[in-house]
């Protein structure tokens, strides 16, 4: 029997800048509501560090509800070259391994995409870039499940397209053609974070709709916009409907 699902979209909490005020207020809300899931979409620190590390650690663990997380460019080591570029995941992949839920909905499905590279032609190294094989791995799990009926939900870090129809430069690298590729293997929104502002936005490839869903930040480095998150409620019947929550000032 299809059962409605709600998920709380968080990003950038950015542990070593975080803003406490707005990390209590969103571990609140889950304790009140119990969302099905969190989905974290990266920058969960701020210079992975061993100490953010665990503090994010605590904090996630402590939410006390399923949830997945994307790695964000402020999740490889920065102070510490050598490991950025031989592991620049491996103090990330075991924050995932201890906090990550195995989610299994029967009506949608959650499928990550890597946006984050330890180094690129181009600085800083902050904005995102598709690769081929990173873009294939999420292509295939899309593939896996074509047919399956479910709402696909894309997971990752960079915003894949700059903005409305028009806008000029995509500073992700690849990321317009990752979103087309995603449109045609059956996605039905991308999540993402990084902006530190909220967005929701509806393109069109081949004539199929993809939605592109940003969350703001839990963090000190605002924006345009106050300390924020988004809550997705998805029924079969209704589709999906995206709230943005915003911490008003004090
Ligand atoms: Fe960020």
């Amino acid at each position: 029997m299809a059962q409605p699902v709600t998920l709380f979209h968080v990003s950038d909490i950015h542990f070593g800048v975080e803003d406490r005020e707005a990390h209590r207020w969103f571990a609140d809300a889950v304790a009140r509501e119990r969302p099905d899931a969190v989905v974290c979409t990266g920058d969960i620190t701020q210079r992975a560090t061993k100490r953010q590390y665990a503090q994010a650690n605590e904090w996630l663990a402590g939410l006390g509800v399923p949830l997945t997380v994307e790695p964000g460019n402020h999740d490889m080591p920065y102070y510490n070259l050598v490991e950025r570029f031989r592991t620049p995941f491996k103090r990330f992949d075991a924050l995932a391994k201890a906090v990550n839920a195995e989610l299994a909905f029967a009506d949608l499905a959650i499928v990550p995409l890597r946006t984050t590279v330890r180094a690129q032609r181009r600085f800083p190294w902050s904005d995102g870039v598709v690769k081929k094989k990173a873009l294939a791995a999420t292509l295939a799990e899309l593939e896996r499940m074509a047919d399956d009926g479910r709402y696909k939900i894309v997971a990752c870090h960079h915003p894949l397209m700059a903005g409305p129809p028009g806008s000029p430069h995509n500073p992700t690298i690849g990321g317009d053609e990752a979103f087309a590729a995603l449109a045609r293997a059956g996605a039905d929104v991308v999540l993402s974070g990084h902006v530190h502002d909220a967005f929701d936005l509806t393109f069109e490839v081949d004539g199929r709709p993809l939605r592109m869903v940003g969350a703001g930040t839990l963090s000190t480095r605002l924006r345009a916009s106050r300390p924020s998150y988004n809550v997705l409620r998805y029924d079969r019947a209704a589709g999906l409907e995206v709230e943005h929550r915003t911490l008003l000032d004090g």
